[in-house]
């Protein structure tokens, strides 16, 4: 958005009155002073206006170990939220990119930058997302096959994209996604009437599940892995 538009939002000053503070020098982006009123302010930037401090919010990105029975939500009436898990000096204007239902446990990606979370998440994206499945029968020879051509969804009238199943051992398998339909790991393990006793996200496109975190415990990601999306 152009400076002179977001200090009109922000403060008090109506456009005219904002033009002559900034011609006045008393408008700082990220400590400079800027006279131009079509000057775009970026998300993060920090925004000064007549020595008052707007806007000086640092992005941040964690992955978070999530336990079973927390809910993937930034508010519950009843359920201890991800977000409670995440101290409040930097729990402020975080969302979940790619949610777990409540007894999935495993990587979960929080952050305060919608732009770069998008990329996670958007369909069009297909960022991969393994998950590790135990169900309650041995998964069937056929299951492989299945899951490369793709199961329909009659609900959301489609047919899913070709998943890759690799199996540990008949209860265990690994399943990779490149998308994220409602309960999908269970409907597709549903199909052949095999309960998903036990779910656990093991890594998103790329960005693994750090085997240092306990569940409930949370790191900031490194600027190598903020760069894998
Ligand atoms: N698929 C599911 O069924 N549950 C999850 O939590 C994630 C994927």
């Amino acid at each position: 958005m152009r400076i002179d538009r977001y200090l009109q939002l922000n403060t008090e000053y109506s456009l005219r009155q904002v033009r002559t503070l900034l011609l006045d020098g008393q408008v700082c982006i990220d400590d400079r002073v800027v006279r131009d009123p079509a000057r775009e302010v970026s998300r993060f930037a920090k925004v000064v206006c007549d020595g008052i401090v707007l806007n000086d919010s640092r992005p941040c990105y964690l992955m978070l170990y999530k336990p079973g029975g927390v809910v993937s939500a930034t508010e519950h009436p009843e359920h201890t939220t991800v977000i409670d898990l995440i101290p409040e000096s930097y729990r402020q204007d975080l969302h979940i990119a790619g949610r777990l239902d409540l007894n999935t446990t495993g990587l979960l990606i929080l952050t305060n930058d919608g732009h770069w979370s998008r990329r996670i998440t958007q369909p069009e994206s297909k960022v991969a997302k393994v998950y590790r499945v135990e169900t309650a029968q041995p998964v069937v020879d056929e299951a492989e096959a299945v899951f490369q051509q793709g199961i329909y969804f009659r609900y959301e009238n489609l047919t899913t994209l070709p998943a890759g199943l690799e199996r540990i051992s008949p209860r265990v398998s690994r399943l990779t996604l490149y998308e994220g339909r409602y309960h999908q790991v269970k409907r597709m393990f549903g199909y052949f009437a095999n309960e998903v006793t036990a779910l656990h996200r093991e890594s998103v496109g790329g960005l693994v599940l750090d085997p240092g975190l306990e569940p409930g415990e949370h790191r900031h990601l490194t600027e190598e892995e903020i760069g894998l999306f």
